[in-house]
């Protein structure tokens, strides 16, 4: 199966929120992406608005050629907006004001029901969903009744301790499990050129979604090479 390379744009949107002007443009980065081989881009609106702005999504649903996957947290302002909006995906991811960026896969055993209406409010829209979250044989299960068309595979436990072979076998036996429930997988977070081998290896990943390595890359390479070298990295793996 075809491993999709997904840019993360959000911390373009980082660099010019630190000085609240209008570069860089989280839009134009994207359409580079694109150009660059990119199979996608997401962005995550946050529910605090620290990188990406709803303007910054608008723009890149206007311009963007290939799929755009929403992250978002699962709140009722963020529905209406994924509605309106009909981004070509939605991840829900769990959100915390304090957190310096996403820390684990999202709670699937809190609020099931809630869950569950938000991915059928999200498909209803024609919109296609995944849910951020760990690689727990009882965490896959629940988000397999959730209905979601997807997981994302939570690679940062793998990212930290990728020496730790239990790291690597959780995401390997977590994808294998989500297929056998009719689930596609996804994966990312804290992937980097030189860890990004052994994830890009297991078979049933289809997506890999990777941003903070690739926007600091892109500072000494340009964003086009820094595209380029992961997708050969990932290649050389597959
Ligand atoms: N996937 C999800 C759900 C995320 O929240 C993030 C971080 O925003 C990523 C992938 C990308 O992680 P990184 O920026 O570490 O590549």
């Amino acid at each position: 199966m075809f491993l999709r390379l997904c840019i993360n744009v959000d911390h373009v949107a980082t660099l010019r929120q630190a000085r609240k002007a209008n570069e860089p443009d989280p839009v134009a980065a994207a359409r580079l992406c694109e150009d660059a081989g990119a199979d996608g881009i997401t962005a995550h609106l946050r529910e605090d608005r620290r990188h990406v702005q709803d303007a910054d999504v608008e723009g890149m649903l206007k311009v963007l050629r290939k799929p755009f996957n929403l992250e978002m947290a699962c709140t009722e302002e963020m529905l209406g907006i994924a509605e309106r909006l009909k981004p070509h995906q939605v991840t829900l991811v769990p959100e915390k004001r304090e957190e310096i960026t996403t820390e684990g896969g999202l709670d699937v055993t809190r609020e099931p029901e809630l869950l569950s209406r938000a991915i059928a409010r999200l498909k209803n829209a024609g919109i296609r969903t995944a849910v951020f979250i760990d690689p727990v044989p009882m965490i896959i299960e629940r988000t397999a009744w959730l209905g979601a068309d997807a997981i994302e595979l939570h690679t940062g436990t793998y990212a930290h301790h990728p020496d730790d072979v239990r790291t690597i076998n959780a995401l390997r036996d977590g994808a294998r499990q989500a297929v056998g429930l009719r689930l596609a997988v996804h994966a990312g977070h804290g992937l980097t050129v030189k860890n990004v081998g052994p994830v890009a290896a297991i078979p049933e990943i289809e997506e890999l979604n990777i941003g903070h390595s690739i926007v600091s890359n892109a500072i000494f390479e340009g964003l086009a090479n820094s595209i380029r070298a992961m997708r050969r990295a990932m290649d050389a793996a597959r």
